[in-house]
């Protein structure tokens, strides 16, 4: 599996839209797919169980959704085999676990804690290309100026949380 890693690099505020208008037309479920497949996808596929058991669905729903995806040539699969992305499908689960760990890191880095995952659950279905945008550059400014810009910021929430 992937690591969530901090530093992760989100460079496609230019590439980022055309994605978006791609994805038009993709539900948040077939999104939750595309990113669980691109995370759990280590050697090039994926078991319809091990898929199954990380979104916490029944494997004939995986079944369902395999085959609504492969329609859309996002994945392909192989009746008792394994679940591999196509080059779309990969660019789509890239897109999304970037999109996804963006906005876990954004959130963190003001201090969202308890609910984070949930939180990032719903934003990242939602968020809107404009604020999305405005997230990515806030989180490379950050990035950019992470020394002062990052003591400044938990020195006054520390104060304000007090
Ligand atoms: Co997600």
């Amino acid at each position: 599996m992937r690591n969530m890693s901090d530093d992760n690099e989100f460079h496609t505020a230019r590439g980022y839209e055309i994605i978006e208008k791609q994805l038009n037309g993709i539900t948040s479920s077939m999104e939750d797919y595309l990113e669980m497949i691109y995370r759990l996808d280590k050697s090039g596929s994926v078991r319809a169980i091990e898929l199954a058991k990380a979104l916490n669905v029944r494997p004939s729903s995986v079944t369902k959704m395999i085959q609504r995806l492969s329609s859309l040539d996002l994945v392909k699969y192989e009746k008792y085999g394994d679940i591999r992305l196509t080059e779309k499908g990969s660019e789509f689960g890239k897109y999304l676990y970037d999109k996804h760990c963006t906005i876990a890191n954004f959130l963190k880095f003001i201090g969202v804690y308890e609910n984070l995952l949930k939180d990032v659950e719903r934003i990242e279905h939602n968020v809107s290309r404009e604020t999305l945008k405005c997230i990515i550059h806030f989180m490379d400014f950050v990035r950019d100026n992470s020394e002062w810009i990052q003591k400044g910021w938990k020195t006054w929430i520390d104060k304000h949380n007090r």
